[in-house]
């Protein structure tokens, strides 16, 4: 079944808001996602409600070798389950170091426990940060969704991260499937229209004709410990998030 790595090296461009709202529109299919949190700062697994005090009881309890990644499964009250983060999880690389084996962890524990096999799909939440938590996450993945907001350094952005999966798939010797994504789109601002175009001219077919509006109730979900789905159902944010899957199924993606 299909990995998802929600990735982009640039911080605040909507990869937790599309993790948690991508999981949450699974879950709303009856396809029973499972959620990774694999940022140390754990925003996803505090906004389900499933964040755990110690740092053994979250994803850093797998590096560490005490828990096994069924283990660590959290089943949140939206209707999805997650394996929660915990800010331990930033000492992975000084503890462990950049190795093969370290950046091939979280696939081998995937395999291993057979959770790609369960028929259901996994959506990992990466940090802002091409370090070995992020490797881990795009060598566990069969895809990578990339959210680009829209902001006047996304393209430049887009175009780094595009060079770095480039000389990512030399290492993995396989094409690192992909789609882009546009965030946090304002329609009455010029400067978005003129991403999209420049988007649209580099990635071609890789860019999602779906965009996800810049939405207040995007903003305001993760104080209720919400996706957008339970805060505001009819909001732009859900329909958008809705949107997103649809387009992600019917292209053979998801
Ligand atoms: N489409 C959107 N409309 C409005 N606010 C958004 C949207 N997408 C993200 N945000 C807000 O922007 C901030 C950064 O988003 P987040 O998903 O945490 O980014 P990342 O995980 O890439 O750092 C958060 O406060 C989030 O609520
Ligand atoms: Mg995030």
């Amino acid at each position: 079944m299909t990995i998802i790595a929600v990735f982009n090296q640039k911080g605040g461009v909507g990869k937790t808001t599309t993790s948690l709202n991508l999981t949450a529109a699974l879950a709303r299919k009856d396809m029973d996602p499972l959620a990774i949190d694999l940022d140390p700062q754990a925003h996803l697994s505090a906004i389900s409600d499933t964040a755990v005090p110690l740092g053994e009881n979250s994803v850093f309890g797998f590096y560490k070798e005490l828990k096994s990644l069924a283990e660590l499964v959290i089943q949140a009250e939206a209707g999805y389950r997650v394996i929660p983060s915990h800010f331990e999880l930033s000492k992975v690389d000084s503890l462990f170091g950049k190795g093969p084996k370290v950046i091939n962890r979280l696939k081998s524990g995937i395999q291993a426990e057979m959770l790609d096999q369960a028929g259901t799909p996994i959506v990992i939440d990466c940090c802002p940060m091409l370090g070995v938590l992020s490797l881990n996450a795009i060598f566990a993945a069969t895809r990578v969704l990339v959210p680009i907001s829209t902001d006047f350094l996304a393209v430049k952005g887009a175009l780094q991260l595009e060079r770095s999966l480039k000389a990512l798939e030399h290492v993995l010797k396989k094409r690192v499937e992909r789609r882009y994504v546009i965030t946090r789109f304002d329609s009455r601002r010029k400067l978005s229209w003129e991403i999209v175009e420049q988007l649209r001219e580099k990635f071609g077919k890789e860019l999602c004709e779906t965009r996800i509006a810049e939405n207040v109730a995007l903003t305001e979900s993760p104080a209720y410990n919400r996706d957008v789905f339970r805060h505001a159902p009819h909001s732009q944010g859900a329909k958008d998030y809705e949107f997103l899957l649809e387009e992600l199924i019917d292209s053979g993606f998801l």
